[in-house]
């Protein structure tokens, strides 16, 4: 049964993304304390659980309450982690998470946009501050470019008029040509704090790829100017995984503090970013996909009985934008 504020959709198309870690466990501890009490107390455990979080589909039913939307609407959404996904030919959503599908793009071209645009507004907007009205003038550095977050942030940053140096590697530049970048740099071929000293310095950086990164880019923000430094790859999860919720929480608490604390004094903000559901974001973001402004960037599309494929070539890395998933047939 649907609760009030649920929709039930029938989804033609869904695509992949962070669902290799979390296939493996990744978030387990954390993600099973805020799951569905009635799923885990039906079957025992979070199992079987259902991967995926992109949306992009038909209104079948709606709860009671649920005003905005009506059976028959196309909408697209991203499900919070701790839902069960959408790996599967029916998704319940929050209407809050669900918004009208861009009417200019595809089931397909939809699918692979929600999770990691939503992922990249966060970063940019609530970590960073940045919007519309903020970027223009703003120079903003992209660590990891190429990937679905990366080429969902160069577009939204391009979109407010940034001014947005990408890091990618050599085989991506004409990706990061066509969506836009004004700067591009390859860490392959020389070391990436070598060409950051030539360029000037930051007003925001988007981590996408965390490790060494970090450390050696803080160093490219202009200080005492409300610059900030933001990295998607956060230790929240692991150290829950790891050490449990009481200590992982405490050990997470101390390493964030002592980094913000840190920067702080050297005149930087230092902020994580995370994933956020949320349909009014999407909203806007649609507005900007129907305005020209955001495109998909699929790099593939499978069949949903090649699920497998697809993980396979996930777990090969170098992504350049989305693999997207055919569920059904969006004809029949
Ligand atoms: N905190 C959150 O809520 C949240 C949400 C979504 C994603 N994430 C994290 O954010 C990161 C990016 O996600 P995504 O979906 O965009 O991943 P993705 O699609 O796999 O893209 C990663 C991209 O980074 C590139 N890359 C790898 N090493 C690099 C380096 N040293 N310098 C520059 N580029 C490099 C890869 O291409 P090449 O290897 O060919 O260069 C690839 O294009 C992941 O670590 C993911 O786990 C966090």
């Amino acid at each position: 049964m649907l609760g009030r504020m649920n929709i039930l959709c029938r989804k033609s198309f869904l695509h992949l993304c962070r669902q290799l870690a979390v296939a493996d466990g990744y978030g387990a501890n954390s993600l099973n304390m805020s799951r569905d009490p009635l799923h885990v107390k039906m079957s025992g455990s979070e199992f079987p659980l259902i991967l995926g979080r992109d949306v992009s589909g038909t209104v079948m039913e709606c709860g009671l309450n649920v005003k905005y939307f009506k059976p028959g609407d196309q909408v697209w959404a991203a499900v919070p982690p701790w839902k069960q996904g959408s790996f599967a030919e029916f998704v319940v959503a929050s209407a809050n998470e669900v918004s009208l599908k861009p009417k200019s793009l595809s089931h397909a071209e939809a699918a692979s946009l929600p999770y990691v645009a939503l992922t990249a507004w966060t970063a940019l907007v609530n970590s960073c501050g940045l919007s519309k009205e903020k970027c223009p003038g703003k120079r903003v550095l992209i660590i990891g470019s190429s990937g679905g977050v990366g080429t969902a942030a160069i577009q939204l940053l391009k979109s407010w008029g940034a001014h947005v140096t990408a890091v990618c590697s050599g085989n991506a530049f004409t990706v990061m040509k066509d969506l836009g970048a004004d700067d591009i740099i390859d860490y392959t071929v020389a070391s990436l704090q070598d060409q950051l000293k030539t360029k000037d310095p930051f007003d925001a950086i988007l981590d996408n790829v965390g490790g060494t990164s970090e450390e050696l880019a803080l160093q490219y923000l202009k200080p005492w100017s409300g610059a900030t430094f933001v990295t998607l790859v956060t230790p929240f999860l692991y150290n829950n995984d790891r050490l449990g919720i009481a200590d992982g929480m405490m050990r997470t608490g101390v390493t964030l503090v002592s980094k913000v604390m840190k920067h702080y004094c050297k005149g930087i903000h230092y902020r994580w970013g995370f994933f956020a559901p949320s349909g009014p974001f999407l909203d806007e973001i649609g507005e900007l996909v129907d305005a020209g402004k955001i495109r998909p960037v699929i790099e593939d599309v499978l069949q949903f009985s090649d699920v497998r494929k697809a993980f396979q070539k996930l777990e090969a890395g170098h992504a350049r934008g989305k693999t997207v998933i055919q569920v059904v047939d969006p004809k029949k």
